[in-house]
């Protein structure tokens, strides 16, 4: 059976790449920039560097600042708008996922007649954009290479998948040493999250998108450890922010599916962030999909150091959960305990599970009184 390879967008990576933007930004034709970012962003002074290249190369640009975590639709139309006002011919997407797919959406409505309501309608097609750069602040979504954003429809508090692509990528993980502990762990597992979900995707895998979830296994789970304890490290972070961008690869192919339907449901119902979801739900997956693909968790135990008791496909795959369960903890990865969560609220999660697409892109497909058993491991297994 044939299968493609997508090879979404250029990728300018290494430690100062963000210094480049403004000779990236003229190269793609944009004269005119609207920069999109959250308050932090600005604070930290992360977009100060993006700001001095555009001035370098005589690009005028606005700053829209206003971007709120899970992308809600009104900040997508807001900073659409103001690109538009502003005579845009291009969007500098400068954050983490939220920001990412902020922008992207936005990209699609910035000097189109395509208002709220068609971004999310669910008819998936590409659509015309002004030009994007993406610039990730954090190692973890992988956005920067995929042709999906994920916006929050407040009408219906669903996350939406909306097809819009990135244009370039400029990944320098010098952009990411400011980044928190905890963020740091939960971005991180978010990566490894795409990369596992890619391994056991039923649409579109291909020897490429594995090739690219074993490497995101090894990095992240070598130098998420050392990147959490030493956020300055040049060699942790640059192996991070490539493990990100080869997750985001991988799952542009081989879309992610049930762990993500189980994230997206926390993230919509307590406003969690995504990684921590992404992080609890992922060893239970692969104790739910890995005997679908039992040589692929063979290789992946190999990676990241997990001596296996048996190769018997009922067995093994519980061994690498509880593996990553307690790297998890050792890293100090919080419990849903920890943040207050009873069991009550992962099963609660159910309906919103089964509801989002994606639940069924695996390999295998779960009923809906599965998915609530599969929630209610992940608590039980986790505190
Ligand atoms: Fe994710």
């Amino acid at each position: 059976m044939s299968c493609t390879f997508n090879q979404l967008c250029p990728v300018l990576f290494g430690a100062g790449a963000a210094a480049e933007t403004g000779r990236v930004a003229k190269e793609q034709g944009i004269t005119r920039a609207l920069i999109m970012a959250d308050p932090k962003v600005v604070e930290l002074g992360l977009t100060k560097k993006i700001e001095a290249s555009l001035d370098e190369a005589g690009i005028p640009y606005v700053i829209y600042d206003g971007i709120e975590t899970d992308a809600p639709d009104y900040t997508v139309v807001a900073a659409g708008k103001m690109g538009e006002e502003f005579g845009a011919d291009g969007i500098i997407g400068i954050g983490g996922g939220s920001t990412l797919d902020a922008a992207k959406a936005a990209s699609v409505l910035n000097g189109s007649d395509i208002g709220r309501d068609e971004l999310l309608a669910p008819i998936p097609q590409f659509r015309p954009q002004v030009k994007n750069i993406m610039i990730p602040t954090t190692s973890g979504t992988g956005s920067e290479n995929t042709a999906v954003a994920v916006v929050t429809n407040t009408e219906t508090h669903y996350k939406t998948g909306v097809f819009a692509l990135s244009h370039y990528a400029i990944v320098d993980p010098e952009m990411t040493y400011t980044v928190p502990r905890d963020a740091t762990l939960y971005t991180g597992i978010d990566a490894m999250s795409h990369a596992n979900e890619a391994l056991c995707s039923a649409m579109n895998p291909n020897p490429n998108t594995d090739i690219l979830a074993y490497d995101v296994f090894d990095r992240v789970f070598h130098w998420l450890p050392v990147a959490a304890d030493d956020p300055e490290n040049a060699e942790a972070r640059e192996n991070l922010a490539i493990a990100s961008n080869a997750g985001g690869r991988a799952f542009a192919d081989a879309p992610v599916h049930l762990g993500h339907a189980m994230a997206h449901a926390m993230g919509a119902n307590y406003h969690i962030p995504h990684g921590y979801g992404c992080a609890w739900v992922t060893p239970v997956i692969i104790e739910y999909m890995a005997d679908a693909c039992p040589k692929k968790y063979l290789k992946v135990a190999k990676l990241i150091d997990c001596e296996l008791s048996t190769d018997d496909p009922a067995v093994f795959p519980h061994e690498i959960a509880e593996y990553l369960r307690a790297a998890f903890k050792k890293w100090g990865l919080p419990t849903p305990k920890d943040l207050g969560f009873k069991r009550e609220d992962f099963l609660n999660c159910t309906e919103y599970t089964k509801n989002e697409i994606m639940s069924t892109f695996g390999l295998k497909k779960p009923t809906e009184d599965e998915i609530r058993e599969l929630l209610g491991k992940v608590y039980d297994t986790y505190c």
